[in-house]
């Protein structure tokens, strides 16, 4: 699926659906079940390697998994993949590199961490024809610098975060995630934003919602508070994720005891 699709979907008020996705058996279930965007989250590094963060996930490994998700899919989602930590914070050209081999392995459009100093590479990207989506808040990239933590309950910091949205999108970004930041800025941001927001632990008024898969699947140890495990009440995998999607669009997940 192409770009102009998904925002048609989000245009018309529907609720996009979005879960991290790593193979291919998953990439056919997901899209078959109804999740609009598959994410290939650098989350792998935890989920599938069994690291304790995301940063030493690499290009080749995204491209691998990338590949896989997009044989499985076939065109039926939308693609996103991460761009790994180091492989396009050094300079615009350097992020156009690596956001090039995701797009060849089958991405559909690339996600990238961080606020004001992503703003020339989104630009540098978006100009070249490759789709960003940003992601603000809580930067698992950036664990070493935060904690993983609620992001953005400061006012200084909220108005930070709200401007950044804006200047990303100014950029070109074509989409947002929102992780791990107080509800009401999520409202404002979506609010003032044509782009479509994403939210993970964003409270309930973003354009879309995403979780990890295994987080979905009850499979994490200590899930985050965000998150919820609809395995619970449904009879297989695939009832799970149709459960996730008429929750995510009937605007009952996520509920307040899932937000900040
Ligand atoms: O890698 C990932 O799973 C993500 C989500 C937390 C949005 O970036």
């Amino acid at each position: 699926m192409f770009l102009p699709q998904l925002l048609t979907r989000a245009e018309k008020g529907e609720k996009l659906t979005a879960l991290t996705c790593y193979d291919a058996s998953f990439a056919r279930l997901l899209a078959e079940n109804g999740i609009d965007i598959l994410l290939v989250g650098d989350s792998l590094g935890m989920t599938v390697q069994g690291h304790a963060t995301t940063l030493p996930v690499t290009l080749e490994q995204m491209a691998y998994h990338t590949d896989a998700v997009a044989r499985g899919v076939a065109g039926k989602a939308f693609v996103v993949a991460d761009l790994p930590f180091g492989s396009y914070q050094r300079n615009a050209e350097q992020a156009f590199d690596s956001a090039a081999r995701l797009m060849a392995a089958g991405a559909n459009m690339v996600k990238l961490e961080g606020g004001a100093v992503m703003v020339d590479t989104v630009r540098f990207l978006t100009r070249r024809g490759i789709p960003v989506c940003a992601h603000l808040g809580l930067l698992p990239q950036s664990v070493n610098a935060t904690g993983y933590r609620a992001q953005a309950r400061e006012a200084s910091a909220a108005t930070q975060l709200f401007q950044d949205a804006s200047d990303l999108e100014a950029a070109g970004a074509q989409m947002l995630v929102l992780e791990s930041i107080p509800g009401v800025l999520a409202d404002e941001v979506t609010q003032h934003l044509a782009i479509p927001t994403i939210g993970i632990g964003a409270g309930p008024q973003c354009n879309g919602q995403v979780l990890v898969l295994q987080d979905l699947l009850g499979l994490t140890e200590k899930p985050p508070r965000f998150a919820k495990d609809f395995m619970e009440g449904a009879w297989n995998i695939a009832a799970a994720i149709r459960n996730y999607v008429a929750s995510v669009k009937a605007g009952e997940f996520p509920g307040p005891e899932h937000g900040f």
